[in-house]
Formats: structure tokens, sequence, C-alpha cells
């Protein structure tokens, strides 16, 4: 019930927009590392010092305006240049929806396109995220047809599709970070029992760690890392083709030891003015976060 009522928030195009309007408010910065470039490079230099490389993601989703697409291309384009310029240890985590998949495919083509190509050039990596299963096809045809030219992109697999089982295989070439899954899917297409969708995405992880080119762990589940950690010990899995990744601001003593363990390990750092959604997603995910936030808010 507390899932549904946050995931429908996340999705409520009116506070969306509204929240663009009000900067960082309900305790989202302890969870978003600001609102402009220069905060958050602040954020990815202080992370790696600590010997944490990042993921930045420029937050935006569901955009439906060709200018407000743009806007974000633009964005990202300067994201390339300050991790360029800056030298930090980091590379780019995008979702479709922002560079205009839903008003067309081919205008989110050309917006990748752009984006990938600028990228290859400083040798950064792009990971198009994964979105809600009306997106999960046309985003697969997008890698298709961008990694015919350009290799430095890779996705997500979420555990819960009952058809992630294939796409594991097909995608088994490409680094993949390898999630649960977050979004509200039905029961024909998603798992929806914890103890399935566990199992599955350890089925996933292996396979990939075993398979696959590079995998990304992305959990803050002790379990999954601990079992993660004896299934590469037990199969002598190279510490270069796996890390462990976590959200900016979650288990940040845990990411903080693994990092110290000497796993490679990656913070997902979101920042911008359309953080609402994205954080609306991390409270249907785990209520108790709510702590998290009321911390933030009464400690004013
Ligand atoms: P889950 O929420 O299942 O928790 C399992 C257990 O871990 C809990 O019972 C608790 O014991 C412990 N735990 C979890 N969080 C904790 C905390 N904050 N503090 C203490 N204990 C905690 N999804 C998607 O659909 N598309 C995507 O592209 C991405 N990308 C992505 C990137 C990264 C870096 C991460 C970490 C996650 C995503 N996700 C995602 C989200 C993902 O699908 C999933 O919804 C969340 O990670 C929540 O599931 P977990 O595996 O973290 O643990």
């Amino acid at each position: 019930m507390t899932k549904d009522f946050f995931i429908a928030l996340s999705q409520n195009k009116l506070l969306n927009k509204g929240a663009k309007r009000w900067g960082l408010k309900l305790g989202a910065q302890s969870v978003v590392a600001g609102t402009n470039i220069d905060e958050m490079i602040n954020s990815v230099k202080d992370l790696n010092q600590l010997g944490i490389s990042a993921t930045i993601d420029n937050l935006g989703e569901f955009v439906f305006e060709e200018k407000e697409a743009i806007e974000a291309k633009e964005q990202i384009l300067e994201v390339i240049e300050a991790i360029h310029k800056e030298q930090v240890d980091a590379h780019i985590s995008l979702k479709p929806t922002q560079l205009g998949l839903d008003i067309s495919y081919q205008f989110c083509l050309e917006n990748l396109r752009e984006i990938v190509h600028a990228a290859y050039q400083y040798d950064i990596f792009i990971n198009f995220d994964m979105e809600d299963y009306g997106h999960l096809h046309p985003s697969f045809d997008l890698i298709d047809e961008l990694s015919k030219e350009y290799d430095n992109i890779g996705t997500v697999i979420q555990a819960y599709f009952f058809e992630s089982d294939e796409n594991i295989k097909k995608y088994k070439d490409f680094r993949l970070r390898i999630v649960k899954g977050a979004y509200k899917e039905p029961d024909h297409l998603a798992m929806q029992g914890k103890s399935d969708i566990d199992k599955n995405y350890l089925k996933l992880i292996e396979y990939h760690l075993l398979h696959g080119k590079f995998t990304s762990i992305a959990t803050h589940d002790h379990h999954v890392i601990n079992h993660v950690k004896k299934f590469v010990k037990q199969n002598n899995i190279p510490s270069n083709k796996f890390e462990f990744q976590m959200l900016y601001g979650f288990r940040k003593e845990m990411q903080l030891e693994l990092a110290k363990e000497g796993f490679n390990f990656c913070t997902y750092v979101p920042f911008g003015h359309d953080w609402y959604g994205y954080f609306m997603r991390r409270l249907a995910e785990r209520p108790q976060n709510l702590q998290l936030v009321s911390k933030q808010v009464f400690n004013k």
C-alpha cells in the first residue's frame, strides 16, 4: 500500500513540475547531490578521494516536450565536458524518456547519438537506465542501434521481469547493471514476491559474472552482497570484472567498507532540479527512508 502510494506520487505530473521550482525539499538533499554541476562535481571528488567512482544522473524522466529533451541533452553534454575537464572518476547514467523517447523514437535516437559520440571521444561510458516495461523494448532497440557504432554503452537488467533471463543472455557482451527493479509492473510481466525476485536476482548476477563482460551489482541488500563476495571468490572472478553500486546517501558506511576491502565501488550520483520522481521512488522502495527524510526536515 505504501509502495503504491509513493509510486503514484512519483508519477504525478503536477507535483513533478512544481518540484522543479521548489529546490531540493522534503529531505531530498540527503540523497540528491545538489542542483547544479559544480555541486555535483564536488560530491564526486569527495567520493573519488575515498576510492569510490561515480555514475552521474542528471535527473529527469518522462519528458514530453522537445524543448525539454534538448535542454536535458545539452546538460548531459556539459556533464561530459565537466568529467573530462575535472578528470574525475565518473561516467553517465541516463534515462531514454528524458531524451525524448515518448516524443519520437528517431528524435530520442539522435539525441542519444550526440551524447554517446561526445562521451566516446573522451572514453566515457554511458549507461542507459531502464524504466518501466512500456519503455523496455524501445530502450533495447536504441541500444542495439547505437552499439553498431559505439562500444561505450551498456544498460540495466531488472530481475523482476520474467523475460530478464532471455535479455541477460542477449546482452551478455555488454557492461550490465543488474537490479531487482523499481517500477510497479503487472503480474503477467513481472514477479511480485520478494523471495522470487531475490532468487532470480542472484541467478542473473551469477550468470553475468560467469559469462558476461562486466557486472555492476546495484543493491543495498547485504544478503546479496555477501553472497556475491563468496561467489566471486569460489569462482575466481577477477576484481576488474565487476563492481558494487549503491545510490548516493544510502548505506554510506557500507559503501566505504566495500571500497576499503578492495572491491570496485561506484556510487550513483543524482543531481539537478528534477529530483521529485526519483526521490518518491526511493521512498516507495523502502518506507524506512522516511526516517532519513524526517531527520533532514527536523534538523533544520
Ligand atoms: P531491497 O530494497 O530489496 O532491500 C533488501 C534488504 O536490504 C532490506 O530488507 C534491508 O535489510 C536491506 N536494505 C536495503 N536498503 C537499505 C538501507 N538503505 N539501509 C539499510 N538496509 C537496507 N531500478 C530500475 O528499475 N532501473 C534502474 O535503472 C535502476 N538503477 C539502479 C541503480 C543503482 C545504483 C541502484 C542501487 C538501484 C537501481 N535501481 C534501478 C533500483 C533497484 O531496482 C531497486 O528498486 C532498489 O535498489 C531496491 O532494492 P535493493 O536491491 O537495494 O534492496
